[in-house]
């Protein structure tokens, strides 16, 4: 995955986070994920009064993708966390577990993830708190064995 994709997709996740719409858990969540003609879909968490009813930020774009006839996903990158930050009033500890508090897919949207594939057989996860802080996974190694 190229540095300047994997920049890409974080800043669209970052601003996609910005529409979540999170009134119950105030847990902020974006994703942007990338196709093999290098489009980018966007998504955002989505509650509901019946709780159970969230949509997901990554299945929010993985939805919108596969509603306009994408098949493929190469990448996707997951901005998430809390609507304000804790105060970091308790010293350096605070600090450092926001930086590394990243937002990993559930494993429903692994699963959906694993239905759409690309050709190279799996996809790139970004876990991202901003473009110079993030992790780059393989979806292999979040859902081994996967049901497909
Ligand atoms: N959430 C996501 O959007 N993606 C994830 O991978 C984990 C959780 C959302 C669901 C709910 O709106 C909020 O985060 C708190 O769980």
């Amino acid at each position: 995955m190229r540095e300047e994709v994997i920049q890409l997709l974080i800043t669209e996740a970052v601003k996609a986070r910005q529409m979540a719409y999170a009134p119950y858990s105030e847990y902020l969540v974006g994703a942007a994920l990338v196709v093999p003609s290098g489009k980018i879909y966007t998504g955002c968490n989505v509650e509901n009064a019946s709780y159970g009813l969230t949509n997901c930020a990554e299945r929010t774009a993985i939805f919108k993708a596969v509603s306009e006839g994408q098949r493929h996903i190469d990448a996707i990158a997951i901005v998430g966390g809390p609507l304000v930050e804790p105060e970091a009033d308790e010293g350096d500890e605070v600090e450092s577990k926001i930086k590394t508090d990243y937002a990993y897919p559930c494993g429903a949207c692994r699963q959906v993830l694993s239905e759409f594939l690309p050709e190279s057989g799996n996809i790139d996860i970004i876990v991202a708190n901003s473009v110079d802080d993030y992790k780059l996974l393989k979806l292999s190694e979040l859902l081994p064995y996967s049901f497909n």
